[in-house]
């Protein structure tokens, strides 16, 4: 197995994942792997049906909202990506108006570029040098009208938290939809779709739920879903007499063979997370964080982007040196003491003009629960003598 010597590029993906993935995902393979509702009702057949129902109600009991009753109401997807694809495609039609913030990843500005040309209005806000969305801007925005609001809950680039209950709160006075890109915080910071009152809830399976790639989805309010469009048709498994996609959930936005080998890996990456409750781990990345931190601020030359310290914040961080460009900077690291990160632009040139880091880009470092203080002390060692 090729091992790293220190992996801090979990925003990207968080490494390693809990032991029992890998074994899950094996083992539907090697002793299951039936396809879903497209068989005889066989023992393979029923357990993936099994499998596939267990892990929809165990998301619908993590991110609460109506589908906490009502499991059908969580939608796999392949990614953050599609499922905002799904939401965003699904709603939102020529002359609408849809308002975001200048802090968002592509998974969110392209989709809205692409159907600006179509004739929506996107209307960005822009959020302050530290990534922060202030919440008046929102209402002062939504006064002028608008048909959706959608929004990263924090930022892949450095990390920077919005504060969704009092943006939330704003939404629902306004009674206009709100659709939250959890990315990087679905399985690290509690969210609960029902007390937000969020319409969609787009999440990924790979980072903070600590399971595989390949797994995503949405987490419903039954008005929401109702009133989109599937992006995707197909073969559901159901109804197949039917020409036209059912309008039932989950097959109404599932249409194809899901991940299932994907999906038992997220059932085990569930199984740990609950064991080892989403509190510690995040008090866990939070400290390494502060360390990591601290460390970064007494570097030679350094200029760090997002919020100055740990408070409303997921410990992700983006900085530049001096002498260094950031790719060069995250090639040494690899090479020569087997430090993993991510420099340039992260998927998110709107989210670096807002914080002040583009053309050039910056070296994001993003330790996770697995680190240790020992992987954060080499780094800034490693770090302070490339700033020399
Ligand atoms: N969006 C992911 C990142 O920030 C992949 O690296």
């Amino acid at each position: 197995m090729f091992l790293l010597s220190c992996y801090l590029n979990n925003a990207a993906t968080t490494w390693p994942k809990p032991e029992g993935v890998a074994r899950a995902m094996a083992d539907f393979l090697l002793r299951g792997g039936a396809n879903l509702a497209r068989g005889a009702a066989a023992r393979r057949d029923l357990e993936t049906m099994g499998l596939v129902g267990d892990v929809r109600e165990r998301l619908a009991l993590f991110f609460g909202g109506h589908a906490k009753a009502d499991p059908r109401y969580v939608t796999f997807t392949s990614n953050v990506t599609e499922a905002l694809n799904v939401v965003l495609k699904g709603f939102l039609k020529p002359t609408m108006k849809v308002v975001t913030t200048s802090m968002e990843h592509n998974a969110v500005i392209r989709p809205l570029r692409s159907l600006e040309e179509e004739g929506l209005f996107v209307a960005v806000l822009p959020c302050d040098g530290t990534g922060r969305l202030d919440p008046a801007l929102l209402e002062e925005e939504l006064g002028k009208g608008g048909d959706l609001v959608v929004f990263s809950h924090a930022s892949n680039l450095c990390g920077t938290v919005q504060d969704l209950e009092a943006l939330a709160g704003i939404c629902r006075r306004h009674a206009v939809p709100l659709v939250v890109d959890a990315a990087q915080t679905a399985g690290l910071l509690p969210l609960d779709v029902s007390s937000l009152g969020l319409a969609a809830l787009c999440f990924t399976g790979h980072k903070g739920l600590l399971g595989p790639q390949g797994t995503g989805g949405i987490v419903w309010r039954p008005d929401f879903a109702e009133a989109c469009r599937p992006l995707i048709e197909g073969g559901t498994g159901s109804r197949s007499h039917e020409e036209r996609q059912p309008a039932m959930l989950p097959d109404k936005f599932e249409s194809g063979t899901p991940n299932l080998p994907g999906l038992a890996g997220l059932a085990a990456a569930l199984t740990w997370l609950e064991e080892q409750g989403i509190d510690r781990i995040r008090e866990k990345e939070e400290a390494l964080g502060e360390r990591l931190l601290e460390g970064l601020r007494r570097l030679p030359g350094v200029t760090l982007y997002g919020p100055s310290g740990m408070e409303g914040r997921l410990p992700v961080f983006a900085l530049n040196l001096e002498k260094i460009d950031n790719g060069t900077l995250a090639a040494e690291l690899a090479d020569r003491w087997g430090i993993e990160t991510r420099p340039g632009l992260h998927c998110a040139p709107l989210a670096h003009r807002t914080v002040g880091s583009f053309p050039q880009g910056a070296l994001r470092l993003s330790p996770g629960y697995f680190n240790s203080d020992e992987d954060i002390d080499s780094c800034l060692e490693a770090l302070s003598e490339l700033a020399r």
